[in-house]
């Protein structure tokens, strides 16, 4: 089906690496205007060349640190500048590094909490400004399945994940008037096909620091579809539930994208 975003403004943040360059691709496919917002500009500009090559309306690379309100603002005013408006927000941008909750200091803690929980404080309040007046917007919220039972090495990261599914729904519930939808989506583990997919910043630099080989295969067996995700099946379901044409009803919902992990009803 046609999920209607051609030209359409369209925000990704971390689309530089794996599931964020996945999802970048998806909606250049679709013939989107897009602004990929990164702080590691370099892969973001070799997944924009990748994203012209695809069918992008247009693409720009931002700097764009999203804990920092000030930068969040200025990617925005690009994308108007760009686009006219922002029809679509993907908050992407997340960051971990596996340890037991004893291992952490509040150093760690403060850097989970900046990084996967403000910045999508950041971009979803900036997004409302330009979405509210415009009556029409979409917003997709990337959480993971740590955040549906809890998971050991990911205790800060799993509860602001679990924040940011309660806020898409406050925010979904608040701005439905204005023709706003928002959404969740919960990866389980999710690895690139190839380290091209990747730039230096991404948590998979070190993929054995994550989980060795031997432990992914654990993973992949401990699933009901016995085997481990792929970026592009995470974008599928973002791209769905983003596109008014395929989701036009559906708001403050949470989707896992993991092989069965977690199935909430
Ligand atoms: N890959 C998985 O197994 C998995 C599982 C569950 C949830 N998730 C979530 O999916 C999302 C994407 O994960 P991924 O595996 O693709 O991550 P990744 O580390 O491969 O890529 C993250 C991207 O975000 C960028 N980034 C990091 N901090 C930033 C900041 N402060 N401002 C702007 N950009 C920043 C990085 O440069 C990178 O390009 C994250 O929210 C993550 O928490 C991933």
């Amino acid at each position: 089906m046609d999920l209607e975003f051609t030209d359409k403004s369209v925000i990704v943040t971390g689309g530089a690496s794996n599931i964020g360059r996945a999802i970048t691709l998806g909606f250049a496919r679709e013939g989107a205007r897009i602004v990929l917002g990164d702080i590691d500009t370099v892969q973001a500009e070799i997944v924009a060349e990748e994203a012209r090559a695809a069918g992008a309306a247009a693409i720009e690379v931002v700097a764009c640190d999203v804990t920092q309100l000030d930068q969040v603002e200025a990617m925005f005013q690009r994308a108007v500048d760009l686009s006219g408006t922002v029809d679509v927000l993907i908050n992407n941008v997340g960051w971990d590094d596996l340890m037991f909750f004893t291992q952490t200091t509040p150093d760690f803690w403060r850097k989970i909490i900046d990084i996967n929980f403000v910045g999508v404080l950041n971009c979803t309040y900036t997004a409302l400004s330009i979405m509210a007046p415009a009556n029409s917007g979409s917003i997709v919220s990337i959480s993971s399945d740590a955040s549906r039972q809890g998971e050991s090495r990911e205790a800060v990261y799993g509860a602001m994940k679990a924040g940011i599914n309660s806020f898409m729904k406050t925010v979904a519930k608040e701005n439905g008037r204005n023709g706003i939808r928002c959404n969740v989506v919960c990866p389980g583990v999710t690895i690139p096909a190839d380290d091209e997919e990747i730039g230096s910043n991404s948590m998979w630099v070190n993929k054995d620091s994550m989980f060795t080989a031997e432990q992914l295969e654990k993973v992949a067996k401990s699933l009901p579809l016995k085997k481990i995700g792929r970026p592009h099946e995470v974008a599928n379901a973002v791209l769905f539930l983003a596109s008014n044409a395929a989701a036009g009803h559906v708001t403050g919902q949470v989707m896992s994208v993991s092989g069965g992990y977690s199935m909430i009803g």
